[in-house]
């Protein structure tokens, strides 16, 4: 029987014990979940060095946009040949979205406007978006 007048913490103690032992397992597991998680990615610069899209699989009326050495980058054909431009605006490095209606990107920060070729339409910036080489070869477009 317990007496309420004991000073006997014992089950309080075996209690508190047990609460900061599953703390620090839930701990644990909310730091090596993602550690473990970043370990296992694949090398993003090496899986990314080397893009191959079909010219086939490139539409017309399309931007495709993909990871490549750690940038976003957009994938279009611009006046019948394939153009691959950096997708961050050069402003302060938003992304640009293409806008198929005016064949255009918008900056979706400050409202800078590109052209298809990624010229630059209106300010605030004055810099094209940067160009990245690519080549067609065999009717499959090579980036890196
Ligand atoms: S970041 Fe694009 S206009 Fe400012």
């Amino acid at each position: 029987m317990i007496d309420p007048q004991s000073n006997d913490n014992s089950g309080r103690r075996i209690f508190f014990r047990n609460c900061l032992a599953c703390m620090g397992m839930v701990g644990s597991g909310m730091v090596a979940a993602p550690l473990a998680s970043f370990l296992q990615r694949p090398n993003r610069l090496e899986a990314d060095s080397t893009i191959r899209i079909p010219i086939a699989d490139i539409k017309e009326d399309e931007a495709i946009y993909r990871d490549y050495m750690g940038a976003q980058i957009v994938i279009l054909i611009n006046q019948g040949k394939p153009l691959v431009l950096n997708a961050a605006c050069t402003h302060l490095g938003c992304l640009v979205r293409w806008e198929h209606s005016s064949r255009s990107f918008i900056c979706p920060c400050h409202g800078a406007i590109f052209d298809q070729g990624g010229k630059v339409v209106k300010g605030p910036t004055n810099q094209p978006l940067e160009i990245i080489p690519a080549e067609v070869k065999e009717g499959v477009l090579i980036i890196g």
